[in-house]
């Protein structure tokens, strides 16, 4: 079993639990021909500003930087986002759909210690977690804002480790984003991809210890 010799499982949370484009549906009803490029170009540059706000030295809480990513994916789109839509569209990204598989695997794992770790913001991740009651199901919902240091950067996951009360390698850390996969294993975590869209893993010379393509392979 991928769990063995593990004493704490930690999920990323924004496309591992939950579909970040599940927000398309509520922007084709602002902007129908464009949902889901704005989806596409709104994620684009959440992350791409969390990476760049990191190497500057200037952080802001990822509901600061998710909301700068919408405004610049409107405008990029030639969209007029009124305060109304982009109420609307905030209020999409606290209510993501989770994958279909989640909340039973995360049944199935229970006795084990569990916690999710984010560079959400606290004011977005609990909304979330808890619009589905999937908060009983965590020993510790743990944000990247708590040090103000996103993933990938390894103060980040040491700062996560630091909850768990176990060694980095007893840790196991599932994530659908690569970047996070091979930040995670730098630093020491087993890593499971969950490859949801049959990707091709990035060049940095790190190899996940697990492939699945949704969260019921951690069962196999
Ligand atoms: C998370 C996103 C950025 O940390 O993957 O949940």
């Amino acid at each position: 079993m991928i769990i063995q010799n593990t004493k704490a499982i930690m999920f990323d949370v924004y496309g591992t639990l939950f579909d970040v484009h599940s927000v398309i549906d509520e922007c084709k009803k602002h902007f129908p021909e464009k949902g889901k490029s704005i989806s596409e170009v709104w994620r684009k540059k959440q992350l791409e500003y969390s990476f760049l706000r990191g190497l500057m030295g200037n952080y802001r809480p990822f509901w600061s930087i998710t909301k700068d990513a919408l405004r610049f994916a409107c405008k990029s789109e030639n969209v007029e986002l009124t305060g109304t839509i982009e109420e609307a569209l905030l209020g999409s990204y606290l209510k993501l759909k989770p994958y279909g598989e989640a909340e039973g695997v995360l049944e199935k794992l229970k006795g084990h210690q569990l916690a999710v770790f984010s560079n959400g913001s606290e004011d977005m991740l609990h909304p979330l977690i808890e619009h589905y009651s999937l908060q009983t199901h965590f020993d510790y919902l743990i944000s990247v804002n708590g040090i103000r240091q996103f993933k990938p950067q390894p103060s980040s996951y040491l700062y996560a480790l630091e909850h768990l009360g176990v060694e980095r390698h007893e840790v196991l850390f599932l994530s659908s984003n690569t970047w996070d996969i091979a930040g995670a294993k730098t630093f020491g975590f087993k890593v499971v991809w969950v490859n949801r869209s049959g990707d091709v893993m990035d060049e940095f010379g790190i190899q996940p210890d697990h492939i699945i393509g949704d969260l019921t392979g951690l069962l196999d």
